[in-house]
């Protein structure tokens, strides 16, 4: 299949529909050619894959190792004049998202157990004291107030630090530091400042634990000999940034796009049953981590396309979640279909550790914050929300909302 459609040069990432739709050009792209030859801004060619069939079939395969240059650190294809990746990159220890059998799964069974639903279930009830705390606070303040600020990235960020075992008063480091991994034209430079420190700060943290352990995750890990100290810090790197950054986006975005559809609003103020099946189609609908990266350890035919071993292959998961040949009418919020089997948690091997948590956050966090500010507004006209479309995790900077009252 080789059909006559323009090859993208560079990755076509701001969402200029609305801001909640893939850019006009990925849709055009995946109706065209579902996985296509792109060019990276120094010139060399990599794929393009934004059909649901074939992103869900490449997480699927192994083939496509994860060991993609650096991982979160820098991307291909925001360095302009890296050469053309002809291997896969080195792997930072305990970094497991971008490492590939059998190392990935060593590692990640180490894990598994901590967050199984099980696991999280007997974590709701804490979870819901922290959000009811939360909005406590913010049903004190005088509105407006930034609920980003206030609420979306308090709730994730005092979750993961309890689970963890990370001081929350420590969060500044964190979340500047995770912040700065994030922004899309960020020098390397800044990238390793900012991981330096991050790392600096967790090898101590860990470092503590493995002499004094105490009663949390990182401890329970810290106990096993036969993870080194480096690993650990790689472990609590990777879940203490996967696991405040994204529900953080979700949340806030999230709210905004219910603002913004008042009639599924209402509907799911008047039937909380309704939360969980929203909550899904808003990790559909948002898609808020939308980039992910692969390499090609092989010649591989993907949907009837010849992929030559040694290529970068960028998925496109918000692609993947509006195709029509999977959802219907993808680019409308309908908190009443079944979202499941969306990719917004990924696929395979890799698939999201800590999605039963995010659910369990983000349930909890709107469900409790539609039932206390029952006429939650946007406090500025909704064209001059700030977006993050200078970031590689999608969502608002601020978004400023008011109310007139609070029930409890
Ligand atoms: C992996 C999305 C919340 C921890 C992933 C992947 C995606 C994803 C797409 C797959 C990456 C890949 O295939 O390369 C999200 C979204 C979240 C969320 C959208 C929130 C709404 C969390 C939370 C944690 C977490 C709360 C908490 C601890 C991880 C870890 C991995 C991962 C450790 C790597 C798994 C592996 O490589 O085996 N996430 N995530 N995530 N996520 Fe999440």
């Amino acid at each position: 299949m080789s059909q006559p459609v323009p090859i993208p040069h560079g990755l076509p990432m701001q969402r200029d529909v609305t801001p909640f739709d893939p850019p006009r050009e990925i849709t055009e792209l995946r109706g065209a050619r579902p996985v296509s030859p792109m060019l990276f801004p120094d010139g060399h060619e990599g794929w393009l894959v934004t059909g649901y069939d074939a992103v869900r079939r490449l997480l699927a395969d192994t083939r496509f190792s994860s060991r993609q240059d650096l991982g979160i650190l820098h991307m291909p294809y925001e360095t302009p004049g890296m050469p053309a990746p002809t291997e896969p990159s080195p792997q930072i220890p305990g970094m497991f998202v971008a490492m590939d059998p059998p190392d990935h799964g060593r590692l990640r069974k180490k894990l598994t157990g901590a967050f199984t639903v099980k696991r999280m279930k007997t974590l709701e009830e804490h979870i819901v004291e922290i959000v009811e705390q939360q909005l406590e606070k913010l049903a004190n303040m005088a509105p407006p107030v930034d609920l980003v600020k206030e609420f979306a990235l308090p709730v994730p960020s005092l979750v993961i630090c309890e689970l963890l075992g990370v001081p929350y008063a420590d969060r500044e480091n964190f979340q500047v530091n995770s912040a700065k991994f994030l922004v899309r034209d960020q020098s390397l430079e800044e990238k390793m400042g900012a991981y330096i420190a991050l790392n600096t700060y967790l090898t101590e943290l860990v470092t503590g634990k493995r002499a004094e352990p105490g009663d949390d995750l990182l401890s329970d890990l810290a106990r096993d000999d036969d993870v080194t100290i480096e690993e650990l810090t790689g472990v609590a790197f990777l879940l203490l940034f996967a696991g405040h950054e994204t529900t953080a986006n979700v949340l806030a975005l999230g709210t905004f796009a219910l603002l913004e559809n008042p009639g599924q609003l209402a509907e799911l103020r008047a039937d909380a049953d309704l939360m969980p099946g929203a909550v899904e189609e808003l990790m559909r609908y948002l898609s808020i981590a939308d980039i992910f990266f692969r390499y090609a350890t092989e010649d591989i035919e993907l949907c009837g396309e010849k992929i030559p071993e040694g290529s970068t292959v960028v998925i496109s998961l918000l692609a993947a979640n509006h195709d029509p040949e999977r959802f219907d009418d993808p680019d409308t919020l309908d908190i009443h279909r079944t979202a499941r089997g969306h990719l917004s948690f990924g696929h395979g091997i890799h698939q999201c550790l800590g999605q039963q948590l995010a659910r369990i956050e983000m349930r909890a966090g709107l469900g409790g914050l539609l039932r206390r500010f029952p006429d939650l507004a946007l406090a500025v006209p909704a064209g001059e929300v700030r977006l993050k479309s200078d970031m590689n995790i999608y969502g608002v900077h601020e978004l400023p909302v008011t109310w007139t009252e609070t029930a409890k």
